[in-house]
């Protein structure tokens, strides 16, 4: 679903990592805080993030992103209503959470540069850097999925 893109992961205990993961760790509840290293998404002008749900296999309840270098929209759109929909602009250095609703009922996509924009306003996409934090999936069922026989 990501296209112009190169990736890695990255430990986050060096002093600058441990500051960074103390501030976005009040968005995690309490039981279920991120995993100590963040995924790095780095997005050329060109490159998107199409529409999915992060996998509850591999991610939690909960996820945080901290937008650099380029302004970027991420679009929320409903699976059971793709009528209902909504946008953010993400600013350089904003953080955005993703949990309840959001994190299982809706996809979340960051558009293309041909794409990029917000409400009227153009935002022309450059670089963009994304450092993702997630939590580890509690082993309960997350909310809406029936539980196995
Ligand atoms: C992802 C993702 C969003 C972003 O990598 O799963 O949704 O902010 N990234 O780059
Ligand atoms: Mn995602």
């Amino acid at each position: 679903a990501i296209t112009g893109y190169r990736e890695t992961e990255r430990g986050l205990r060096g002093g600058a990592g441990r500051a960074l993961l103390l501030r976005v760790t009040p968005a995690f509840p309490p039981r279920c805080p991120p995993r100590p290293s963040a995924h790095v998404l780095d997005l050329l002008p060109g490159g998107r993030v199409g529409p999915h749900v992060d996998s509850v296999k591999f991610c939690g309840c909960t996820i945080a992103g901290v937008s650099l270098l380029s302004p970027s929209v991420l679009r929320l759109r409903s699976l059971q209503d793709p009528q209902d929909w909504l946008e953010l602009l993400l600013e350089p250095g904003s953080l955005y959470v993703l949990r309840g609703a959001a994190r299982y009922e809706f996809t979340h996509e960051i558009l293309p540069d041909e794409e990029s924009f917000f409400g009227g306003l153009r935002v022309p996409r450059g670089r963009r850097v994304a450092l993702i934090f997630r939590n580890d999936p509690s082993g309960e069922n997350p909310p809406k999925t029936p539980p196995r026989t």
